[in-house]
């Protein structure tokens, strides 16, 4: 079973991207967590960092938005050359028609839902996605610990894919580390984000390979 390991940037040093970068070239995509100050209480980067990051990046971009305004900000990422963008449900007025843009452009398109937002609610046009993208802690910042009780939002979102034929994937965010990702991977995830459990290794592309087994090896049949 194929699953996805990506590295988030937001606990690599900042002013060493390139090579933090690098450190993770192993990894499926790097994942760059675009923030706001708004729709989230932190602040990190926009398209001019991101557009600087495809320059450098040997593997593909998944771009996790965590802004206010996705209608005006979210298909620039795409035209710049994320291979994949992701905004929020909770902050999207017309999330059909942004992931329809996005993906004219020609990006993968993915909709995060916070653990405070049930799958329920967005249920309906989630064939509209590439990937899903559940969160396993309140989104702003790395390093927090994984809420267990979003395992039965990935087990409905996996069981609502078996069921219903579609073919997105299913990424989990927040919190995974050697421990966790177990758990996620049993629940049906497939795409796994980590920061602080990558980045806090000396050997980062050690602790992706690490991962990656871990997870493949959790996979349910
Ligand atoms: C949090 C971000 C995550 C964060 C994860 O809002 O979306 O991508 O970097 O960090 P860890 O893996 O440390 O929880
Ligand atoms: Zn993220």
């Amino acid at each position: 079973m194929t699953v996805r390991i990506n590295p988030s940037i937001l606990s690599a040093d900042f002013v060493n991207l390139e090579r933090d970068i690098g450190h993770i070239s192993n990894a499926d995509f790097v994942h760059v967590d675009v923030m706001d100050n708004h729709f989230v209480p932190n602040l990190t980067f926009g398209p001019q960092m991101v557009g600087r990051i495809l320059d450098v990046a040997r593997i593909p971009l998944d771009v996790h938005l965590m802004i206010d305004d996705n209608d005006r900000w979210a298909a620039g990422y795409a035209e710049q050359g994320a291979q994949s963008v992701t905004f929020h449900a909770e902050s999207t007025t017309d999330p059909v028609n942004l992931a329809r843009r996005i993906r004219e452009i020609g990006s993968r398109v993915g909709l995060a839902i916070k653990p405070g937002t049930r799958f329920e609610t967005v249920k309906e046009i989630a064939h509209e996605f590439d990937q899903i993208l559940v969160m396993t802690v309140e989104p702003g910042f790395g390093g927090q610990r994984f809420m267990e009780n979003q395992l039965a939002k990935i087990r409905e979102v996996s069981e609502f894919k078996k069921s219903s034929g579609a073919s997105f994937w299913i990424e989990v965010d927040g919190g995974v580390d050697d421990n966790t990702i177990t758990q996620a991977a049993e629940a049906g995830a497939d795409t796994f984000v980590a920061g602080s459990a990558i980045y806090s290794r000396d050997n980062p592309a050690l602790a992706v390979e690490n991962l990656r087994k871990l997870a493949s090896a959790h996979r349910p049949h």
